[in-house]
């Protein structure tokens, strides 16, 4: 095994790619920031086309971790694991073990679970050789999948972001456009069908549609026009880049409230919600339901009070965010990274001060 030691750029504090030739893993791990605790961030299997495709998504998604975990209130810092693999085809027990034994070399200062392309079975073998691996499902602080806590986290939020539309927090009678029915957006659906909301959905998988439309009364919508849909509520639950300049032009919705990661195709995406007069309830704060969950198994904490707690607090703190936005008329993406930085800023005057 060959662990090279790369330069991410002045912003990252580490950047290592790993290359085993017994199990044929290639992959590399980003450390965007500890300066809130060790890095943490799961870990994605896709057949990039090369080298520098895999560098740049593990760096992209390790800084966003840095802000989610801050949001979250969570005392993690930033980081993201990318093997270069095609997880139908490549990934085998040994590839899994051989990146625990990469992800153990950073001695604890980050820690791995699931993301795109790997299962609670990959992560298992991972946790194998290492004990820098989490989002297991056995064991006394085994979290198990994120995804029931995310939905409950953008559930929460979008009662939150809709009092600041509507002047009330039920959703009742209210409309929502869910776009992508998988882990997190069934769960969401779920919870609104039983919140009294009126539910339209879209996936490119038609099981799902006509499941959902059995299980909560929904109505299907072509994936090509779930966006456009005329709702109260815009919930994109599944790929990013749901909010680009054309899309947002066509918007029906006045809130826009969901689990998928960077929706927005750019930062100006944001201000252009807010000169429609849409309510956008950022992303990574809404959606890190699942990172807290995750978080309690990093900490040893068995008391899921402890993640309600954080939840209740993450909606709370989309609601801060939106009533900041209101009063400095700034896209709230804007007011959340700049209160993401400021938690950082402190941590640091913090720690110079000890
Ligand atoms: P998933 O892979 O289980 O579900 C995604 C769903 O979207 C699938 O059913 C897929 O068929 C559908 N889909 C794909 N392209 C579509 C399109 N163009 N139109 C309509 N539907 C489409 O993923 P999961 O775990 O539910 O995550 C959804 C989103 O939430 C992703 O962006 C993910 O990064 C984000 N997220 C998930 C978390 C979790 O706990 N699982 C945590 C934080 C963010």
């Amino acid at each position: 095994m060959r662990i090279t030691e790369e330069k991410g750029g002045d912003a990252f504090e580490r950047l290592l790619y790993c290359e085993d030739d017994t199990t044929g893993l290639r992959a590399y791990i980003a450390i965007h920031s500890t300066l809130l605790g060790p890095a943490a961030g799961g870990c994605r299997m896709f057949p990039y086309p090369d080298h520098a495709a895999a560098r740049a998504d593990a760096l992209r998604l390790a800084r966003g971790m840095t802000f989610k975990n801050a949001a979250a209130g969570l005392d993690l810092g930033g980081g993201k694991a990318v093997i270069i693999a095609d997880p139908s085809r490549d990934k085998t027990p040994a590839l899994m073990q051989a990146f625990g034994r990469f992800v153990d070399t950073l001695k604890g200062s980050y820690y791995t679970a699931e993301d795109v392309g790997i299962s609670v079975e990959d992560i298992e073998q991972v946790a194998s050789v290492t004990p820098y691996a989490v989002g297991l499902s056995t064991g006394r602080f085994a979290s198990g999948d994120p995804s029931p806590f995310t939905a409950l986290g953008v559930f929460l939020s979008m009662q939150e972001a809709w009092f600041r539309v509507a002047g009330t927090r039920s959703l009742k009678g209210t409309s929502v456009a869910v776009q992508g029915l998988g882990h997190v957006g069934w769960q969401l659906a779920s919870r609104l069908h039983q919140a009294g909301a009126r539910l339209l959905v879209a996936d490119i998988d038609k099981g799902r549609v006509a499941a959902a439309c059995e299980e909560f009364d929904a109505t299907a919508v072509d994936t090509a026009h779930i966006a456009a849909a005329p709702v109260d509520i815009y919930a994109p639950c599944a790929m990013g880049g749901a909010l680009s300049p054309e899309v947002i032009a066509d918007l029906k919705a006045r809130l826009v409230c969901g689990a998928a990661n960077n929706q927005l195709a750019d930062d100006s995406c944001g201000a252009m919600l807010m000169a429609r007069g849409i309510t956008y309830a950022p992303d990574y704060v809404v959606n890190s339901g699942g990172i807290i969950n995750v978080a309690s198994e990093i900490f040893r904490i068995d008391d899921r009070r402890w993640v309600a707690r954080k939840i209740d607090a993450l909606a709370a703190f989309t609601g801060q965010i939106l009533d900041q936005a209101r009063e400095q008329q700034t896209a709230p993406n804007i007011i959340a990274d700049q209160l993401v930085l400021e938690r950082l800023a402190n941590s640091v005057r913090q720690r110079d001060i000890a």
